[in-house]
Protein backbone atom coordinates (compact mmCIF):
# COMPACT_ATOMS: atom_id res chain seq x y z
CA UNK A 1 0.00 0.00 0.00
CA UNK A 2 2.85 2.11 0.93
CA UNK A 3 4.93 1.25 -2.24
CA UNK A 4 1.69 2.25 -4.13
CA UNK A 5 1.07 5.43 -2.73
CA UNK A 6 5.04 6.49 -3.06
CA UNK A 7 4.44 5.56 -6.91
CA UNK A 8 1.58 7.34 -7.16
CA UNK A 9 2.87 10.48 -5.85
CA UNK A 10 6.18 10.12 -7.86
CA UNK A 11 4.15 9.73 -10.59
CA UNK A 12 2.14 12.69 -9.39
CA UNK A 13 5.49 14.77 -9.04
CA UNK A 14 7.09 13.85 -12.27
CA UNK A 15 3.58 14.75 -14.34
CA UNK A 16 3.24 18.38 -12.60
CA UNK A 17 6.98 19.09 -13.65
CA UNK A 18 6.74 17.99 -17.42
CA UNK A 19 3.56 19.74 -17.38
CA UNK A 20 5.18 23.06 -15.95
CA UNK A 21 8.11 22.58 -18.42
CA UNK A 22 5.26 22.39 -21.49
CA UNK A 23 3.17 25.47 -19.93
CA UNK A 24 5.16 28.29 -18.61
CA UNK A 25 3.85 30.99 -16.28
CA UNK A 26 5.33 33.50 -13.82
CA UNK A 27 5.62 32.17 -10.16
CA UNK A 28 2.63 33.65 -8.88
CA UNK A 29 3.59 36.40 -6.19
CA UNK A 30 1.48 34.04 -3.80
CA UNK A 31 3.88 31.64 -4.42
CA UNK A 32 6.44 33.88 -3.39
CA UNK A 33 8.57 31.76 -0.48
CA UNK A 34 9.76 29.74 -3.21
CA UNK A 35 12.15 33.33 -4.21
CA UNK A 36 12.50 34.20 -1.19
CA UNK A 37 14.54 30.69 -0.04
CA UNK A 38 18.03 30.99 0.13
CA UNK A 39 19.39 30.29 -3.43
CA UNK A 40 22.29 27.18 -3.54
CA UNK A 41 24.65 27.57 -5.98
CA UNK A 42 23.37 30.33 -7.80
CA UNK A 43 24.44 32.57 -5.47
CA UNK A 44 24.58 36.64 -5.48
CA UNK A 45 29.13 36.26 -4.76
CA UNK A 46 28.59 33.52 -8.92
CA UNK A 47 26.67 36.34 -10.09
CA UNK A 48 28.94 38.95 -8.98
CA UNK A 49 31.95 37.01 -10.67
CA UNK A 50 29.95 36.28 -13.68
CA UNK A 51 28.37 39.52 -14.63
CA UNK A 52 31.14 41.92 -13.51
CA UNK A 53 29.20 44.91 -12.76
CA UNK A 54 31.18 48.22 -12.40
CA UNK A 55 30.22 51.26 -10.76
CA UNK A 56 28.24 54.20 -12.90
CA UNK A 57 26.54 51.21 -15.45
CA UNK A 58 23.22 50.71 -16.25
CA UNK A 59 22.19 47.35 -15.65
CA UNK A 60 18.69 45.14 -16.31
CA UNK A 61 17.30 42.48 -14.31
CA UNK A 62 14.06 40.99 -15.65
CA UNK A 63 11.92 38.91 -12.88
CA UNK A 64 13.90 40.45 -9.98
CA UNK A 65 10.67 38.14 -7.71
CA UNK A 66 11.38 39.77 -4.24
CA UNK A 67 15.11 41.30 -4.90
CA UNK A 68 17.36 38.63 -4.02
CA UNK A 69 19.71 39.44 -6.30
CA UNK A 70 18.64 43.49 -6.95
CA UNK A 71 19.25 44.60 -3.68
CA UNK A 72 23.01 43.83 -3.33
CA UNK A 73 23.33 44.46 -7.14
CA UNK A 74 22.09 47.90 -7.10
CA UNK A 75 24.76 48.52 -4.65
CA UNK A 76 27.73 47.03 -6.98
CA UNK A 77 26.93 49.65 -9.66
CA UNK A 78 27.30 52.86 -6.73
CA UNK A 79 28.54 55.27 -7.24
CA UNK A 80 26.13 56.23 -10.22
CA UNK A 81 24.89 53.50 -11.68
CA UNK A 82 21.22 52.12 -11.92
CA UNK A 83 19.75 48.76 -11.91
CA UNK A 84 16.03 48.63 -13.57
CA UNK A 85 13.77 46.24 -12.52
CA UNK A 86 11.36 44.58 -15.13
CA UNK A 87 8.21 42.48 -14.20
CA UNK A 88 5.13 41.18 -15.29
CA UNK A 89 3.88 41.28 -11.99
CA UNK A 90 3.38 44.72 -9.66
CA UNK A 91 3.20 42.84 -6.80
CA UNK A 92 6.82 41.57 -6.57
CA UNK A 93 8.15 45.17 -8.20
CA UNK A 94 6.38 46.57 -5.38
CA UNK A 95 7.80 43.93 -2.89
CA UNK A 96 11.74 44.56 -4.46
CA UNK A 97 10.94 48.32 -4.00
CA UNK A 98 9.85 48.34 -0.84
CA UNK A 99 13.00 46.51 0.66
CA UNK A 100 15.04 48.77 -1.19
CA UNK A 101 13.23 51.68 0.44
CA UNK A 102 14.14 49.90 4.16
CA UNK A 103 17.59 49.97 3.46
CA UNK A 104 18.39 53.17 1.76
CA UNK A 105 18.39 52.24 -1.48
CA UNK A 106 17.62 54.79 -4.30
CA UNK A 107 18.91 53.40 -7.63
CA UNK A 108 16.16 50.73 -8.27
CA UNK A 109 14.17 51.97 -11.01
CA UNK A 110 10.70 49.57 -11.63
CA UNK A 111 9.28 48.96 -15.15
CA UNK A 112 5.93 46.36 -15.18
CA UNK A 113 6.54 45.02 -18.70
CA UNK A 114 6.70 41.42 -20.30
CA UNK A 115 10.29 39.95 -21.12
CA UNK A 116 9.13 39.27 -24.66
CA UNK A 117 8.53 43.18 -25.51
CA UNK A 118 11.15 45.29 -23.81
CA UNK A 119 9.69 48.70 -24.08
CA UNK A 120 13.56 50.32 -23.85
CA UNK A 121 15.47 51.69 -26.68
CA UNK A 122 18.23 49.75 -28.34
CA UNK A 123 21.66 49.56 -26.81
CA UNK A 124 20.75 50.95 -23.33
CA UNK A 125 22.24 48.71 -20.78
CA UNK A 126 26.05 48.04 -19.94
CA UNK A 127 25.08 44.84 -19.13
CA UNK A 128 21.47 42.11 -17.87
CA UNK A 129 21.01 39.41 -16.07
CA UNK A 130 17.69 36.63 -15.22
CA UNK A 131 18.01 34.16 -12.87
CA UNK A 132 15.14 31.49 -13.04
CA UNK A 133 13.29 33.37 -15.18
CA UNK A 134 14.34 32.36 -18.89
CA UNK A 135 11.87 28.90 -18.58
CA UNK A 136 9.15 30.65 -16.99
CA UNK A 137 8.71 32.44 -20.69
CA UNK A 138 6.11 31.31 -23.25
CA UNK A 139 8.67 32.54 -26.24
CA UNK A 140 12.05 32.45 -24.93
CA UNK A 141 13.72 33.50 -28.35
CA UNK A 142 11.66 36.97 -28.21
CA UNK A 143 13.28 37.19 -24.70
CA UNK A 144 16.99 36.53 -25.78
CA UNK A 145 16.33 38.61 -29.21
CA UNK A 146 15.25 41.70 -26.86
CA UNK A 147 18.19 41.19 -24.61
CA UNK A 148 20.46 41.03 -27.62
CA UNK A 149 18.52 44.36 -28.59
CA UNK A 150 18.37 46.67 -25.16
CA UNK A 151 22.05 45.41 -24.36
CA UNK A 152 24.73 46.72 -26.15
CA UNK A 153 26.89 45.53 -28.36
CA UNK A 154 29.95 45.32 -25.86
CA UNK A 155 27.43 44.16 -22.88
CA UNK A 156 27.07 40.97 -21.14
CA UNK A 157 24.01 39.16 -20.69
CA UNK A 158 23.80 36.16 -17.58
CA UNK A 159 21.15 33.81 -17.47
CA UNK A 160 21.08 31.90 -14.14
CA UNK A 161 19.42 28.49 -13.85
CA UNK A 162 19.15 25.78 -10.70
CA UNK A 163 18.34 22.08 -10.81
CA UNK A 164 14.61 21.18 -9.29
CA UNK A 165 12.92 24.48 -10.65
CA UNK A 166 10.27 22.73 -12.96
CA UNK A 167 11.22 25.32 -15.37
CA UNK A 168 14.94 24.38 -15.14
CA UNK A 169 16.96 26.05 -18.85
CA UNK A 170 20.25 23.88 -19.31
CA UNK A 171 22.90 24.65 -20.30
CA UNK A 172 23.19 23.18 -23.78
CA UNK A 173 19.55 24.31 -24.35
CA UNK A 174 20.18 28.10 -23.86
CA UNK A 175 22.89 27.67 -25.89
CA UNK A 176 21.27 26.33 -28.79
CA UNK A 177 18.14 29.14 -28.56
CA UNK A 178 21.00 31.88 -27.73
CA UNK A 179 22.61 30.85 -31.20
CA UNK A 180 19.10 31.00 -32.63
CA UNK A 181 19.03 34.75 -31.36
CA UNK A 182 22.13 35.91 -32.14
CA UNK A 183 24.02 35.55 -29.06
CA UNK A 184 27.46 33.75 -28.31
CA UNK A 185 28.25 32.03 -24.97
CA UNK A 186 31.54 33.97 -23.52
CA UNK A 187 31.78 32.28 -20.29
CA UNK A 188 29.97 29.67 -18.16
CA UNK A 189 29.91 28.64 -14.38
CA UNK A 190 28.68 25.55 -12.58
CA UNK A 191 27.56 22.45 -14.72
CA UNK A 192 24.56 19.88 -15.25
CA UNK A 193 23.13 21.05 -11.21
CA UNK A 194 23.31 24.73 -11.53
CA UNK A 195 25.19 27.42 -14.11
CA UNK A 196 25.63 30.78 -15.18
CA UNK A 197 26.13 31.53 -18.38
CA UNK A 198 27.34 34.70 -19.86
CA UNK A 199 26.18 35.68 -23.71
CA UNK A 200 27.20 38.32 -25.65
CA UNK A 201 25.85 39.60 -29.01
CA UNK A 202 27.54 37.25 -31.77
C1 LIG B 1 11.07 32.16 -10.08
S1 LIG B 1 10.95 33.92 -9.97
C2 LIG B 1 12.70 34.33 -9.81
C3 LIG B 1 12.92 35.59 -9.04
C4 LIG B 1 14.39 36.01 -8.86
N1 LIG B 1 15.07 36.09 -10.13
C5 LIG B 1 15.09 35.07 -7.94
O1 LIG B 1 15.82 34.19 -8.42
O2 LIG B 1 14.90 35.21 -6.73
C6 LIG B 1 10.58 34.44 -11.63
C7 LIG B 1 10.33 35.92 -11.79
O3 LIG B 1 10.23 36.21 -13.18
C8 LIG B 1 9.06 36.96 -13.43
N2 LIG B 1 8.60 36.68 -14.82
C9 LIG B 1 8.09 35.52 -15.29
N3 LIG B 1 7.78 35.64 -16.60
C10 LIG B 1 8.11 36.90 -16.96
C11 LIG B 1 8.02 37.63 -18.19
N4 LIG B 1 7.50 37.08 -19.30
N5 LIG B 1 8.47 38.91 -18.22
C12 LIG B 1 8.99 39.48 -17.09
N6 LIG B 1 9.09 38.84 -15.90
C13 LIG B 1 8.66 37.57 -15.83
C14 LIG B 1 8.10 36.49 -12.36
O4 LIG B 1 7.03 37.39 -12.16
C15 LIG B 1 9.03 36.37 -11.17
O5 LIG B 1 9.25 37.62 -10.52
Amino acid sequence: MIRRLAAAAGAAIVGAALWWRKNPSACPYSQRFWVEAPHPFITRERLREILEPRAGERVLEIGPGTGYYALPVSGWLEPGGRLDVLDVQQEMLDHTLERAGKQGIDNIVPTLADARSLPFAKDTFDAAYLITVLGEIPDQGAALRELRRVVKPAGRIVVGELFGDPHMVTHAALRNRATASGLRVERKLGGRLWHFTRLQPA
